[in-house]
């Protein structure tokens, strides 16, 4: 069903402080990717839950209730190809009912009701963020899987949970928002059960990436800033913490390099537009809905600031449709680790 970009913002009730929310995010970025903030690990939450505050109705207009990017194939829906990725995960974890599973960073369920669906196991969500879980909490009850999923409100550094007490976990395109990654993956750790496996899918720079090239360090601080990312880690960065924290690395890949016929992942952000499907996430959507905010703004049908957000948002999709037209950045590093028996 199409969702109209008034209804989005009008339904998160949020009428006012939403330009002065973006102002007070970019301070707090710009203190914490400088190391000016007096508690690193606190400021990064509040830089996360300012940033998913203002753009999660973004997301839901522009790209649906799955936030993360995937592999796609000639002939392959974006819609599919988000299902397909998120179907990978579950099925490399091995997932099937009877399992209670943590969805580390959930967003608003889009993958967690998508892989409770294929899987039968109970999904639990883990998100710091408020509104997005409210969110969450309502499309799971809509789609009739509320038996199948679960949520905690919490850092994904301190999970309100015991130890050992899930069968696998798993974290798309979220645990990348963690000031670091022994911490993330230290957590994660503590809450699978002996011999358990973790699965990610986290974005990286790549070997392409050169930190002395001025451009290249351009297009990454953008992603940074307009994804709420005040890290962007390397491969042997991730890998050294999967180890580091007692992970049995089963594997670890980028999915861009996969060989034979395939759309590039930032597609739907750089594309002409043409395709229905990707239209608003595209460069001519996104212009769209730049002058068609303007109008709803000046009218005082969404909150002011709307425009702004939907900018940083415009930048990061152009640093990261650049990023990955260069391979200099991945979303997609897959990991597949297990905390031995
Ligand atoms: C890019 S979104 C991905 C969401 C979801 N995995 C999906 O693919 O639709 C990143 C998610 O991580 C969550 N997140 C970021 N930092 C967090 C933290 N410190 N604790 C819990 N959740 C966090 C955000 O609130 C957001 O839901």
């Amino acid at each position: 069903m199409s969702v109209k970009l008034s209804d989005v913002l009008k339904d998160a009730d949020k009428s006012s402080g939403v330009d002065s929310s973006l102002s007070e995010y970019k301070a707090h970025f710009r203190n914490a990717e400088r190391g000016e903030s007096d508690d690193e690990k606190s400021e990064h939450q509040t830089v996360n839950n300012l940033y998913y505050d203002l753009v999660t109705d973004f997301f839901e207009y522009g790209w649906g209730k799955s936030f993360h990017f995937a592999p796609r194939v000639p002939g392959e829906s974006f819609k599919a190809s988000l299902a397909r990725h998120e179907h990978y995960m579950a099925h490399t974890l091995g997932l099937r009912p009877g399992m209670v599973v943590a969805d580390i960073g959930c967003g608003v369920g889009g993958p967690l009701m998508e892989i409770a669906r294929f899987s039968g196991a109970k999904i639990v969500g883990v998100n710091s963020n408020a509104y997005q879980l409210e969110r969450a909490r309502k499309l799971t009850r809509e789609a009739k899987l509320a038996d199948l999923a679960d949520f905690i409100h919490c850092d994904f550094l301190s999970v309100e949970a015991p130890d050992e007490s899930f069968d696998a976990a798993y974290s798309i395109e979220a645990s990348c928002c963690a000031p670091d990654k022994v911490s993330i993956y230290r957590e994660i750790y503590r809450l699978l059960k002996p011999g358990a496996c973790f699965g990610a899918y986290e974005y990286c720079m790549t070997e392409r990436f050169d930190a002395s090239n001025p451009h290249h360090l351009r297009i990454k601080a953008d992603i940074q800033l307009g994804g709420g990312l005040l890290i962007i880690d390397d491969y042997q960065t991730v890998d050294d913490a999967l180890r580091t924290v007692g992970f049995e690395v089963l594997e670890t890949r980028d999915l861009t390099l996969q060989a034979g016929p395939s759309i590039p992942w930032y597609q739907p952000l750089a594309g002409s537009g043409i395709s229905f499907a990707s239209f608003r996430s595209s460069r001519i959507g996104r212009s769209v809905t730049h002058g068609t905010l303007r109008v709803l703004e000046a009218l005082r049908i969404v909150p002011q600031g709307s425009v702004r957000v939907a900018d940083t948002l415009n930048l990061c999709a152009a640093a990261m449709a650049e990023a990955g037209r260069l391979e200099i950045f991945t979303p997609m590093y897959f990991v597949h680790a297990r905390k031995p028996a």
